[in-house]
């Protein structure tokens, strides 16, 4: 069976079941500032799952190409990799586990004929605020699961939602407990450096996820309680590339067929086999990298140095770098362009690509890159070669003049046993930032395009938006994206109607009222968990260190009376989760310097809809 008999298999299996099979989402999201990729199947659904109507019903099926640029470091084993294809179905409010959970059986045990014993299952253990998943449980045993094949985890492994578990959930974000199923590899022996026992969520590599049936039923509330939905949803996703590994019984989905023509093609051009390297995966980042570079362009992504153009950037570089290392030539470039088209070739007719329509532009981007890369690989290496201590500020020459991407620098010194600190690296990047101009706001965040005092007071402004818009349409406003220019600030969040000429009057009079008020702007660095005791508003799914910084706007501000989000903010009008910078008083927003000095507002001059249930404001400094 090859990887196309089981998609057009699963795909007929659900429509069979009454599920209509819906087009795939582009790979870069339309629309969507909360994300830089479609990563799942479920994303483009989220409205849906909320509650609206799809106008393809309310039992869907599709297969789904998905980037996880957070999963770049993973790749390099035998089943992770940052581009795949999801199998999905969904039941928006139509049927849920007792349907879900023997389908997807039957359809592993019958259609692809696995066999039983080598498969394992797990259900969510239960928390404080959700109950075991005993349903799940009994549906497993009475489809002939035995008890010691079926698993409880808690949060960490049997909960899904974008941001993972509950606690990483912001405020309006849908997800609930799931159940997993896992194929066993007999041939394979545990290994005892990933713990005493094996069990279905152990790294070794003995057992491979193949499915995740989530069970969507909750949204994230402002208080950061768990509120059900009013309907309960079903949301399926399993990896096309891992179900195609476990039907060959191969536990390495590099050797499939999605993958093998693209190995082949590498081994031919550094001239060494995949089983001599396979143990220290270069040739898995390589494969894995230059197809996922390959869905990027054909998405009309380019190489630069922001946001989805970094990704790309990073993936053709330090794919170069592995096939030059890998003995591919100084050049690496016949070897890059040759792979690529072994990708088009496997893909052709799927998934968007067109062979012969693509390959030209394809491989002008390839070209385009690697040559601007290639000049400088081997002076950069050489440059390299004779440096004893790495440190923050020649990573950051490495990247500016060497056009290095600082996980390029950072793989290079771990293969010479030397650790870097990328708070030093950012440190010098800031301090270049205002000179280059080149930096990337998608790559430390944040979404400013400078720190200069105009775009500084925008930022500050932003604050006082974001808690002008919980003021007067309630505490489920929150933030979902964030850009600021030297013109004008940008800013996104959930609202799921469009605002009034009142309401927005009534905002921006909020606004300049606490310019007015000239209020001071502190900055604390505390405990993560402080910050959320304090009711720190922002972004909870971040992984944050120990430390946070937080800004506040006006200490010991008498709360509004009539102002929705009634929240204490440790005395602050607005207390949020951020990395500054900001203006020290708020009064200074309001200045405009013409040679004198005039006095300005802040005016909303565009209120719009981005995509479901998310808005989009932009506001100026005007003249009074
Ligand atoms: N959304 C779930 C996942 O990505 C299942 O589709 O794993």
């Amino acid at each position: 069976m090859t990887s196309k008999d089981i998609r057009d298999k699963y795909i007929k299996f659900f429509v069979d079941k009454g599920h209509k099979e819906i087009a795939p989402a582009k790979l870069v999201p339309e629309n969507d500032s909360s994300t830089l990729f479609t990563s799942s199947g479920m994303q483009p659904l989220v409205a849906y799952l909320l509650g609206e109507n799809h106008p393809a019903g309310k039992r869907l099926v599709d297969s789904q190409p998905s980037f996880r640029a957070e999963d770049i470091e993973e790749v390099g084993d035998n089943r992770h990799t940052t581009f795949f294809e999801m199998l999905g179905n969904w039941s928006l409010g139509d049927y849920f586990k007792k349907d879900q959970l023997p389908w997807f059986w039957e359809f592993l045990t019958q259609e692809l004929g696995l066999p039983k014993e080598q498969l394992y299952v797990s259900i969510f253990e239960g928390n404080d605020s959700v109950p075991k998943d005993m349903e799940s449980y009994e549906i497993w045993k009475s489809l002939g699961v035995a008890e010691d094949h079926i698993y409880a985890y808690g949060v960490e492994k049997n909960w899904w939602s974008r941001s993972g578990p509950p606690s990483k959930m912001p405020a309006g974000e849908i997800g609930g407990p799931d159940s997993e199923v896992f194929y066993k590899f007999t041939q394979i022996g545990h290994d005892l450096q990933y713990g005493d026992k094996c069990h279905p969520n152990c790294n070794c590599g003995k057992f491979l996820e193949i499915g995740n049936s989530v069970f969507i039923q909750y949204q994230k509330q402002a208080d950061g309680s768990l509120k059900e939905l009013p309907n309960k949803n079903v949301d399926f996703g399993g990896g096309l590339e891992r179900l195609t590994a476990v039907i060959l019984n191969e536990p390495d989905i590099f050797r499939i067929d999605l993958f093998s023509e693209i190995i082949s093609t590498v081994e031919e051009h550094t001239g060494k086999r995949y089983t001599e390297v396979q143990s220290q995966s270069p040739m898995q980042v390589i494969a894995d990298h230059i197809k996922a570079a390959v869905f990027l362009i054909i998405n009309d992504v380019r190489p630069s140095n922001k946001l989805q153009g970094y990704i790309l950037r990073r993936l053709l570089r330090r794919s170069a770098l592995k096939i030059h290392q890998l003995g591919g030539g100084l050049t690496p470039l016949p070897g890059i362009r040759a792979i690529a088209e072994s990708v088009l070739i496997i893909y052709d007719g799927l998934l968007g690509i067109d062979r012969g329509r693509q390959r030209g532009i394809v491989g002008e981007v390839v070209t385009n890159e690697i040559n601007k890369f290639g000049d400088s690989l081997d002076r950069g290496l050489k440059h390299v070669e004779k440096i004893k201590t790495i440190d923050g500020k020649i990573t950051f020459d490495l990247y500016q003049t060497f056009g290095f991407p600082y996980e390029v620098t950072e793989e290079l010194f771990r293969q010479k046993g030397q650790q870097i600190n990328k708070e030093q690296f950012k440190t010098e990047f800031e301090k270049h930032r205002e000179l280059s101009r080149t930096a990337s706001s998608g790559m430390f965040k944040g979404g400013l395009a400078d720190h200069s005092e105009i775009v500084t007071k925008y930022h500050t402004a932003t604050h006082l938006l974001h808690q002008a818009l919980r003021d007067v349409l309630g505490p489920q406003v929150f933030q979902k994206g964030s850009n600021i220019t030297s013109e004008r600030l940008r800013f996104d969040f959930s609202y799921d109607q469009k605002m009034t000429d009142e309401e927005i009057k009534k905002t921006e009079d909020i606004i300049n009222q606490r310019i007015k008020e000239d209020l001071k702007v502190d900055k604390k660095i505390v405990a993560p968990e402080a910050a959320k005791k304090m009711n720190a508003i922002g972004l909870f799914d971040e992984k944050y260190g120990t430390e946070v910084s937080i800004y506040g706007v006006g200490p010991n501000y008498v709360l509004d009376s009539q102002a929705k989000d009634q929240r204490e903010r440790a005395g602050y009008y607005s207390l949020e989760f951020c990395g500054g910078p900001h203006v020290e008083h708020t009064g200074v927003i309001g200045k405009i310097n013409r040679g004198t000095i005039l006095q300005g507002k802040i005016k909303i001059t565009k209120e719009e809809a981005i995509s479901a249930g998310i808005r989009r404001i932009r506001a100026q400094i005007v003249l009074k």
